[in-house]
């Protein structure tokens, strides 16, 4: 095992009727501002949950965040809190709500410009105070410190985390998530499997404890992923999908063990030229990844193929092979295409998603650092 530091400082307020719980944990004399999206916490009644629960509190509302949240956007939402004189936000809705609001938090306080905390890695030292109702299980954002924001006018998706960018608490309420579109479930599926696997399929390095809690939510992941689309109204399908996407990308699983992340780096980058919604990215790269690093991977993709979809027959080739079609079938058993065909992309673009990657500086990926401009247009190739 590798030598790590954990700490994770977001609270948890789990299971239903919890919005009510934002009274005690908004500060009484905040001014809050609330932010979300494009209208689904207002048909759903979250929103009226959450302001019922915030009572007398001064409260704003900054609505419009869009998936994949963008700089454009988010710059109009730093601006307003300003005139407000906002002391504390509140994301209600997905993950790319929170990202944002994460941004927003970073924003308010940083000196320059803001868009220099993704494009440079300018540090965050302080952000605004923030909370989260989290209606969209997927990105693990209500328990991490990452944040994914565009800027639609370059064609850039990138990513900042700081320690100042955890939640200080995130409420957690499965109902919230009975109004979701079946493809927002699956997107949600496949992003919370991704994070799982980006953590676990490297090389052995004997963190026994890692292995065994990622291959439990991945093996719960593939039981109630389908049940989750089969049937919208399951509390408890919809309980265990939440709490293990939240688990995938805590921070917990990763510790300790070395991480890869190559497949996200070259969805986002997808997401950026082509507008696909995240998860369906990863469901194109994620096979055709494990295809061409099959020989990198072998010791823990002969692992994963035995203790999460049972395959303990054939040659070590066939068993890997096999690991890898099982993955491809869970994805589009969740009604996600795996290939960019699906999306009406064909093999024209793969030069300028590599300029892009090499513009970005994402040309040494993965755990091994060997993924090189090179082996991500294999893998776009393979994807097509
Ligand atoms: O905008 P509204 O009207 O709220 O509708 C949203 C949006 O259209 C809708 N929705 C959310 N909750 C709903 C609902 N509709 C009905 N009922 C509900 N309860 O769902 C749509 C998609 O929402 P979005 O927040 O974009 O989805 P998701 O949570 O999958 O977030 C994706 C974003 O997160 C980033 C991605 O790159 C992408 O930008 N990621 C963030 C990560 C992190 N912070 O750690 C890690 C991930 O790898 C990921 O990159
Ligand atoms: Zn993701």
């Amino acid at each position: 095992m590798k030598s790590f530091t954990f700490q994770n400082p977001t609270k948890i307020i789990f299971g239903e009727g919890q919005i009510a719980a934002l009274d005690a944990n908004v500060p009484r004399n905040a001014r809050a501002l609330i932010t979300c999206g494009g209208g689904s916490i207002k048909s759903n009644g979250v929103l009226a949950q959450v302001q019922a629960a915030l009572g007398e509190r001064a409260s704003f509302v900054f609505e419009g965040i869009e998936p994949n949240p963008t700089y454009e956007t988010l710059m109009q939402a730093v601006a307003l809190a300003r005139e407000k004189n906002i002391d504390f936000l509140l994301a209600v809705g997905g993950g790319s709500v929170i990202d944002g609001t994460k941004f927003i938090a970073a924003a308010m306080k940083f000196d320059g410009e803001p868009w220099d905390i993704l494009a440079r890695q300018a540090p965050v030292r302080d952000a605004v105070p923030f909370g989260s109702v989290l209606t969209l299980p997927a990105t693990g954002s209500e328990m991490n410190n990452g944040s994914v924001i565009s800027y639609r006018a370059k064609g850039d998706k990138l990513f900042f985390t700081s320690d100042a960018t955890y939640p200080l608490f995130s409420v957690l309420d499965p109902t919230t998530t009975y109004s979701l579109p079946p493809r927002q479930i699956a997107n949600g599926v496949v992003d919370a499997f991704v994070h799982i696997v980006e953590q676990y399929l490297t090389y052995p390095v004997d963190a026994k404890v890692q292995d065994r809690f990622a291959e439990g939510l991945l093996i719960t992941l593939t039981e109630v992923g389908p049940q989750a689309l089969a049937e919208p109204h399951n509390y408890s399908v919809r309980a265990n999908l939440m709490w293990t996407a939240t688990l995938a990308l805590n921070g917990l699983i990763g510790a300790g063990v070395p991480q890869d992340w190559a497949t996200h780096m070259l969805g986002h980058e997808i997401t950026a030229l082509h507008g696909l919604d995240h998860a369906q990215t990863l469901a194109i790269v994620l096979p055709a990844m494990l295809t061409v690093r099959k020989e990198q991977k072998r010791g823990k993709l002969l692992q994963y193929a035995e203790r999460v979809w049972n395959i303990t027959e054939g040659s070590e080739d066939d068993r890997i092979n096999a690991a890898i079609t099982a993955t491809r079938m869970f994805f589009e058993r969740m009604t996600v295409g795996t290939r960019l065909r699906d999306y009406q992309i064909g093999g024209g673009s793969i030069e300028t998603l590599i300029a892009k990657l090499t513009e970005h500086g994402m040309t040494a990926l993965g755990e091994h650092g060997d993924v090189t401009p090179e082996v991500s247009r294999k893998v776009y190739e393979v994807a097509v």
